[in-house]
């Protein structure tokens, strides 16, 4: 996508400076920054303290971090170790585990000398991989809209709420819950977004940027209005990313999404999960009991970043000292409460035999 008219993605290699480069996402919606990334400690750091953020995005810099790794010790003994410490960087993104076990599986076979090239094109094909599937789950995305704008008076918006930030930033490119939201900006549908603030990292806000920078109608709201809004008739639809989704379709989403199901659930608002089929953990059913809730540092939650009166990025606390901070950062949907998955094969209901009809190749396998 576009920042200030110049095409960006989210992670690129940089063929002059010979390494791989992010967007440094801690400092915007504030600071548009890029960063090389080289040594394997560089990638652990940018994923663990979320320089890079975002599930799919979080797999395809797990993967360029196997390829810079390989270019610096390609043995079996580095492949494993590569693997242990970078999967345990996020527990509850389902892509970082399958990015570095691609990897490792297409690694091991081949020779040593080998090894460096073939990682690198891996990571180049899940990246371009990454870009393909999120346009493809935009295209199926815009089918929805498009039922909804004909529904509208007037040539009234199709209002869409949406919670943390599952844009492009999350992704290589165009966003999962976003990609149809731009597909249909740019068809001239009118839209409006409710982006959910999403505390404590405020992905809204980068929500907020991705969108402002397309032009794309959008309110930034607290993570609480949604509820109110749908009882108003002001949400059309509700489409939200995840970072793992069960064989059954439950969906593992930054935390509030849960929240904000049960209440379009009760006001009869559909809710859509936008998700590339990298982003199915086939191993687990049951969300609640058998996906792990990263919970992350208590800083989080008591401190904000944002920029003050005098135009500085400042960071303040806001909980009296010394409280007791909890900062679980997902939560799980039942996929009772999903109208829809919408993947790159089309949409699939929620349930184990929705999934299956659209990725037949997954029966049986655990
Ligand atoms: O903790 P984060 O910012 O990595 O969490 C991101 C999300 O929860 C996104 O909504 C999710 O990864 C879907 S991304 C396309």
């Amino acid at each position: 996508m576009r920042v200030n008219g110049v095409s960006f993605r989210s992670i690129w290699y940089d063929k002059e400076e010979k390494s791989v480069r992010i967007i440094d996402q801690r400092w915007l919606p504030y600071e548009f920054r890029t960063v090389p990334l080289k040594t394997r400690k560089d990638f652990a750091i940018a994923i663990s303290d979320m320089w890079v953020r975002g599930a799919p995005l979080i797999g395809a810099t797990a993967a360029y971090a196997i390829a810079e790794e390989m270019a610096f010790d390609p043995s079996n003994k580095n492949l494993e170790s590569a693997w242990i410490q970078l999967n345990e960087t996020r527990p509850t993104a389902i892509n970082l585990r399958w990015a570095l076990t691609r990897c490792k599986n297409a690694l091991e076979i081949l020779p040593e000398n080998a090894r460096a090239v073939a990682a690198m094109n891996l990571a180049h094909d899940i990246a371009e991989e990454d870009v393909a599937m999120n346009q493809k789950i935009g295209m199926y995305t815009l089918d929805l809209i498009k039922k909804l704008v004909v529904k509208k008076p007037n040539g009234a918006p199709v209002n869409i709420l949406t919670h943390c930030n599952a844009g492009w930033l999350a992704t290589v490119d165009w966003g999962t819950a976003t990609s149809g939201m731009y597909q249909a900006h740019d068809a001239g549908i009118p839209i409006h977004i409710w982006v959910d603030e999403t505390r404590p990292r405020n992905q809204g806000g980068l929500t907020s940027w991705e969108l402002g920078s397309h032009g794309i109608p959008h309110t930034y709201i607290t993570d609480n209005a949604g509820g109110h809004l749908m009882q108003h008739g002001k949400v059309d639809m509700v489409i939200v990313g995840t970072d793992r989704t069960t064989a059954s379709g439950d969906v593992c989403n930054k935390i509030g999404t849960y929240l904000k199901a049960l209440a379009a659930f009760d006001n009869d608002v559909p809710f859509y999960v936008a998700l590339p089929s990298p982003t199915i953990d086939w191993t687990v059913t049951d969300g609640v009991k058998e996906i792990p809730i990263e919970e992350r540092p208590a800083l989080e939650v008591s401190q904000i970043m944002g920029i003050s009166p005098n135009k500085k990025l400042e960071t303040v606390q806001i909980t009296p000292l010394g409280t007791e901070t909890g900062n679980p950062a997902f939560d799980v949907t039942p996929n009772r409460l999903i109208t829809g998955l919408i993947t790159e094969r089309g949409i699939a209901k929620a349930s184990s035999n929705g999934l299956m009809s659209l990725f037949p190749e997954f029966k049986g396998k655990k």
